[in-house]
């Protein structure tokens, strides 16, 4: 059988899911292929009911259309129902069936390098209110830490994130300048803004003086591979944990879904790393 297999976005030109899914169907010995689709946001009704998009087996969703994707759907399953947002899509003989594999993506890729980070007393800072944000913090909420605060420039966005989940997670919401202040608080911190992504590697959401030796800390920007918010953070001592890990395992996670196979992140990552790099 011929997988089809894809991406929806705008832009998706730079996106690396067309190498991950390349390798993942040679790992399963499958035939398919993995092809971009760059949708206009104004004309996304048409073009999401294309003959192109129907005849995909699956196909992931990315910035702006992971909510739009939606009213499309027959159905939801309970993670992205909760998050209200998609990210992955699986065509089946009742319709287009909608997943979200982010947040589980960076919990289990954050787990597979610290097996220790996620337990009953561990205190979680989240950097950023966006779509990514907001994934993570579900996907966190689910594993009984003691607390995830968000901080954000936008502080109401923040708020916005903790009200909506029906978790009894304690959270508090903090500006970035309270955040910096008081990083040493916190066993985990993640970054999920867009500062720091290449062209602008030399911006840093927040300073780091504050950081505790041995604190988690976490960068879901992959290009650079090491922002400096991890250079600036490994100076204080911090255990590192890299965007493309996060990547790299949502992707497997959503590749499993359309071919219920049993992908293996690990043994890509070596190789992803290399890539990334340009070697
Ligand atoms: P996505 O859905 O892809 O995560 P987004 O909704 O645009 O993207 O969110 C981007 C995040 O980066 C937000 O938290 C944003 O802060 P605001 O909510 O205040 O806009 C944050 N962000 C982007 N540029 C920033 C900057 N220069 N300084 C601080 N935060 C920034």
């Amino acid at each position: 059988m011929l997988l089809k297999l894809g991406l929806i976005g705008h832009p998706v030109g730079h996106s690396m899911s067309p190498w991950i899914h390349g390798k993942l169907l040679d790992q399963q010995n499958l035939q398919g292929s993995y092809e971009l689709f760059d949708l206009e946001p104004e004309e996304f009704d048409q073009q999401i009911q294309s003959p192109e998009i129907k005849k995909l087996d699956g196909f992931n969703v990315t910035v702006p259309f992971k909510e739009k994707i939606i009213p499309y759907l027959a159905g939801l399953d309970e993670t992205a129902k909760e998050m209200g947002a998609v990210n992955t899509v699986k065509n089946t003989s009742e319709g287009w069936i909608g997943y979200n594999t982010d947040g589980t993506g960076f919990a289990d890729s954050l787990t597979n390098d610290y097996p220790d980070s996620l337990k009953g007393n561990t205190r979680i800072l989240l950097l950023g209110s966006g779509g990514a944000s907001r994934g993570i913090f579900h996907a966190l909420a689910k594993k009984e830490v003691a607390a995830i605060d968000i901080a954000n420039r936008t502080t109401q966005r923040a708020i916005d994130i903790i009200q909506e989940g029906s978790q009894k997670i304690k959270s508090t919401v903090l500006t970035l300048d309270e955040a910096s202040e008081h990083l040493s608080k916190y066993d985990v911190v993640i970054q999920t803004t867009t500062v720091g992504m290449s062209p602008n590697d030399d911006q840093l959401i927040i300073p780091v003086d504050h950081l505790t030796k041995g604190t988690i800390v976490s960068d879901i920007v992959y290009r650079p591979m090491k922002t400096r918010f991890l250079q600036e953070a490994k100076k204080r001592g911090a255990r590192l944990h890299f965007g493309h890990q996060m990547l790299l395992q949502q992707a497997v996670y959503s590749f499993k879904i359309w071919t219920e196979t049993e992908p293996d992140a690990s043994a890509l990552l070596e190789e992803f790393e290399k890539k990334l790099k340009g070697v």
